[in-house]
Formats: C-alpha cells, structure tokens, sequence
C-alpha cells in the first residue's frame, strides 16, 4: 500500500519578490538537504541540484547520500526508489503528481495477474515502475545498465521485460536474449516517427540523430547512436560533429548545450504536428514547489515497511552490478 497523503503546494503562501534559489540553498543547508535532479528537470532546477544524473546515476547517488533529507527533482517512481534505499530519511518531492506513463500503466496488481502467465520466468523491471512492481521482480535495470543486467542471468532462464516494451526490444537486439515484453511504453518517446525524423535528416545532414532506447525500434534503426540519457550527453559531448538531432526529453539540451555550447542542438520534433517533446510529469515540478517542499518538508514518499523490504531486492542486485 502506498501511504503517501495527498498534497497540494500552497504557492499563495510564497511571499512576493522572494528570492527562491538564495532561500532553497539556505533551507538545504538548515536542513541538511541533498538535492537530486534529473537531466529532464527545468533549467533552473539544474542548476540549484547537488547532483544531477540519469536514472541510474541518481539512484547511486541516493544510495549513498548522508543528508537527513532527499528533494528528489524527478518523478514519483526516482523517488520512491530513493525512499526504498532510504527508510529513515525524508524524501520529499516537489510534485507528487508527478508520475511516469511507464510507471502508471503497469499498476502491480494488474501486473501481478499478468506475470501468472509465466511462473517459470526470471522478471527485468524498468526502474521506472512502482514499489509494487519492484517487488514482483527478480532485478531492476535503467537504460544505462539494461544490457548488463540482462547478460547477467543464466543463459538457461526465461526472462519477462517490463513495463517498456520499447526498451525491452532494444535490449533484447543488443544481448540476443528472447525476452517477454509487457506492452508498456513512454508517451514522450512513443512521440517521434522515423518518418518525421528522417526528413528532419534530411534538412540537416550534417546532424547527427542521436536517441534513448525508449524511442520505437523504427527510430533506434534511423539513429546515428541509441543511449540513455547519461550516454547521449557523452556521445555530444565527445563526437566531432557539429550538429545534434536529439530523440529524447528536451531538457538533456541544458546540459548538452553547457558541454558542447558551439553544437548545434536540435530537439527531435513529435509526431502530433507540435514540436515539443517534453515530459508533462517532469515538468510538474517547479522552482516554487522544491521551495515549499524544502520549507514545509512535504509531501513526502511514506512507504509499507513490508513493501519496501522486497522492493529493495531487485534494486539492491542491480546496485551491485554498477
Ligand atoms: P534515463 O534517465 O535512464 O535515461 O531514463 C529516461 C527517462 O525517461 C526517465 O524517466
Ligand atoms: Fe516517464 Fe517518459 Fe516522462 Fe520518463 S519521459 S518520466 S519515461 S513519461
């Protein structure tokens, strides 16, 4: 059971003209605050964050984090993960609306029932999925590490992938394993076409498509490199090219463009007609409500005891293999 209480940021209680980033960093060190940020997280958040990272990178952090108090700038599942690492610590998130599309459309009970489909299967979650669906499966992988953990179950069992099926594509081409994929996707990254990116190639062939694993495999055959979002800013920040389409969430640009600030960076366009490709969950947050959040210590990620006793399983053996 999930004990979070619901909560709405009170942004009428913020005086006027006060200055947020000076009073978020006197409220982290009052408190003894770390700051943990997503690559898809506002600018400005960025660049308040102790740490910013991908999905992976933020949950090492968390791991190993002596601060009294997590402000997880992300979405609900990152963390909850840090609260499963992190029992005794608060964690508190600027938006607790802020889910995943992945996250949310694989509910664990639902999950639960689907997985008696296949008794006999070693179980791949995506970190982004509940505690509940952490706690059904055998190990946890991110998008950085998915193929590592993958060739590190014996050759001998079946495996199920979810909620990704996407992601779980991706890795099944580069491990040759056959894997069961729960039909789940991202709606930012189920947004960009072949179609529409190859004539985006097109316009601009000096540029170089890069894009996340999320993407349909369609895109991933187009691109010039597939990564997560820690391996796509290395790739811009090491390739020689001089220009970037990037199929993933538009926030990585803030920190493409601080490593490669003379690239021209081009955000891959949706589908839809419009040219955002934005996350609507990530950008819930804001720099009020890690504000208030710091202020008011809430909301906060509570936890059932017993739930994330076997939620931390999975995630502790995915931890061990880096
Ligand atoms: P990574 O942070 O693992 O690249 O995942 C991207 C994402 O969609 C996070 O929700
Ligand atoms: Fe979830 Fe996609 Fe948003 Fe990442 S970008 S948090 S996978 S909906």
């Amino acid at each position: 059971m999930d004990l979070t209480a619901p909560y709405l940021p009170d942004l009428e209680s913020i005086p006027a003209g006060l200055d947020l980033p000076a009073e978020i960093r006197r409220l982290k060190a009052e408190r003894n605050a770390v700051i943990l940020g997503h690559y898809y997280q506002e600018p400005e958040i960025q660049d308040l964050a102790d740490f910013v990272g991908d999905s992976l990178q933020l949950s090492q952090q968390a791991a190993k984090t002596d601060a009294d108090v997590i402000a997880f700038c992300g979405v609900h599942f990152m963390a909850e993960t840090a609260k499963i690492l992190n029992p005794t610590k608060t964690v508190v998130i600027p938006d607790m609306d802020a889910g995943c599309s992945l996250a949310d459309r694989c509910p664990a009970d639902y999950f639960a029932e689907w997985l008696k489909q296949y008794p006999d299967h070693d179980v791949v979650s995506y970190i982004n999925c509940s505690a509940g669906v952490k706690a059904l499966s055998t190990v946890i992988c991110t998008s950085s590490n998915a193929e590592r953990v993958v060739n590190s179950l014996p050759k001998d069992r079946k495996l199920v992938f979810a909620p990704d099926r996407h992601l779980g594509k991706w890795v099944m081409k580069q491990t040759g394993r056959e894997m069961v994929l729960f039909p789940g996707f991202c709606i930012v990254h189920e947004q960009f076409t072949a179609k529409r990116l190859a004539a985006l190639k097109a316009l601009h062939p000096e540029a170089k498509l890069i894009a996340h694993p999320e993407c349909d495999a369609t895109v991933s055959q187009l691109a010039d490199f597939v990564g997560s979002t820690a391996a796509l800013l290395n790739y811009v920040e090491k390739d020689r090219a001089t220009a970037f389409i990037v199929a993933t969430e538009a926030g990585i640009l803030h920190q493409m463009r601080l490593r490669r600030p003379q690239a021209e960076l081009i955000p891959a366009p949706a589908d839809s007609g419009c040219n955002c490709s934005l996350c609507p969950y990530m950008k819930l947050n804001s720099l009020e409500k890690l504000y208030l959040c710091l202020r008011d210590l809430k909301p906060e990620i509570r936890l059932d005891e017993s739930l994330r006793v076997l939620a931390l399983k999975p995630l502790e053996r995915m931890l061990a293999l880096g």
